[in-house]
């Protein structure tokens, strides 16, 4: 008989939430207690928990029913990080290197692997972990579609259907008013929610960070539209989006969070501009967390089955350090130290910019 490689594993969610993380921490239940009776305890709100040793044990009973719930069970935090700890002394907030203890725990807890399921400041965070000598397995989770080294971020599918739907319902308003909707969607400095619910939703103008806009573009767009008899336009817009020379909008400083910064703004900035310059009524929807929350879709929920399945595969064959990944329809591999380089942002010679260009689509540049 083959020699067991893992007795008990330790997962966590880390981040922003989104749809589908349930969807995985099932899969990783499952098969780890059906297929290879291996023990899974659950830290809760990510990093969190393991620095706390605050965890759950997850078994069939806690992986059932999950499969079509957003959220996570887990819960998860998006300021707690093991290397940057923030601890409140007297009045003061200072950072704390808390490693020592999150690997403490890691020991107590006997586990032969910790998968850790997250963007980028999560894996970034993995990987030191990794390198400080713990086996870690990486599965990559945000809506922004971001994470490089795979086409696809679990999450992403869920929330482009989110803002698809809400781009198709602001058609109403904007055929019976004549005016200009503008609606925009989250994405950080990657415009991919944007670029694909602005294809999927019929925009007339999208706007993305990879791609500085002009007023005067998007303006001249609204014009052309109206000439052609269409009175009015849709324009979905990334919220890390800026104009040519200029910033993005930042909505507020999150000091404590391992990214401070949360973007957010933009749609009412370029209202209050085109109604300025072209005095055509204009409305802004900020769609926020809608996006985040919800039921996965199916092509989430299978992606981040798949994801599951691939991260005990990884654990078993004792392959440390790696994230899962999707490259075209294949699921594989890959080291986390490539995937948190940098952020995957559309390239600008991307088909389908040049479909919706052909399309005549505006990018306001
Ligand atoms: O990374 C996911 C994301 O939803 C981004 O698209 C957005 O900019 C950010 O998180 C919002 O963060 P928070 O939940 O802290 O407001």
């Amino acid at each position: 008989m083959k020699k067991k490689t893992a007795k008990k594993i330790g997962i966590l969610t880390s981040g922003g939430d989104c749809p589908g993380l349930n969807a995985v921490i099932r899969a990783i239940v499952k098969i780890a207690v059906h297929a290879h009776n291996i023990e899974i305890i659950g830290f809760q709100d990510g990093y969190e928990g393991l620095i706390h040793n605050r965890f759950i044990p997850l078994g069939s009973r806690q992986a059932s029913g999950i499969l079509t719930i957003g959220g996570t069970i887990l819960g998860t935090s998006n300021i707690a990080t093991p290397y940057r700890y923030a601890v409140k002394e007297g009045k003061k907030i200072i950072y704390k290197d808390v490693s020592q203890k999150a690997i403490a725990n890691y020991k107590r807890n006997k586990l032969d692997a910790l998968i850790a399921i997250g963007g980028d400041g999560t894996l970034s965070a993995a990987l030191k972990l990794k390198k400080d000598g713990l086996n870690i397995v990486g599965v990559p989770k945000t809506i922004d579609n971001d994470l490089s080294e795979t086409d696809w971020t679990f999450g992403f599918d869920s929330a482009v259907t989110t803002a698809t739907e809400a781009i198709d319902k602001l058609h109403s308003t904007a055929q019976s008013h004549h005016r200009v909707m503008i609606i925009e969607v989250m994405g950080r400095y990657a415009g991919w929610i944007a670029l694909f619910s602005g294809m999927a939703g019929g925009g007339d103008v999208i706007l993305i960070p990879e791609i500085p806009y002009r007023i005067e573009k998007i303006c001249a767009k609204i014009k052309e539209r109206q000439k052609l008899g269409k009175r009015f336009s849709i324009i979905v817009v990334a919220e890390g989006a800026r104009p040519v020379g200029g910033e993005v909008v930042v909505a507020k400083i999150v000091e404590k969070s391992f990214d401070k910064i949360r973007l957010g703004g933009i749609a009412s900035r370029l209202a209050d501009e085109i109604e300025r310059r072209i005095q055509i009524e204009c409305r802004a929807t900020i769609l926020g967390h809608v996006q985040r929350g919800g039921t996965p879709t199916s092509f989430d929920r299978v992606l981040a089955t798949r994801y599951g399945a691939e991260a005990i595969n990884l654990v078993l064959r004792k392959n440390f350090g790696r994230m899962v990944a999707l490259k075209g329809n294949k699921i594989t591999s890959v080291p986390i130290e490539k995937a948190v380089k940098k952020l995957k942002l559309i390239p600008l010679n991307s088909g389908l910019i040049r479909s919706l260009r052909e399309m005549n689509v505006s990018f306001g540049d």
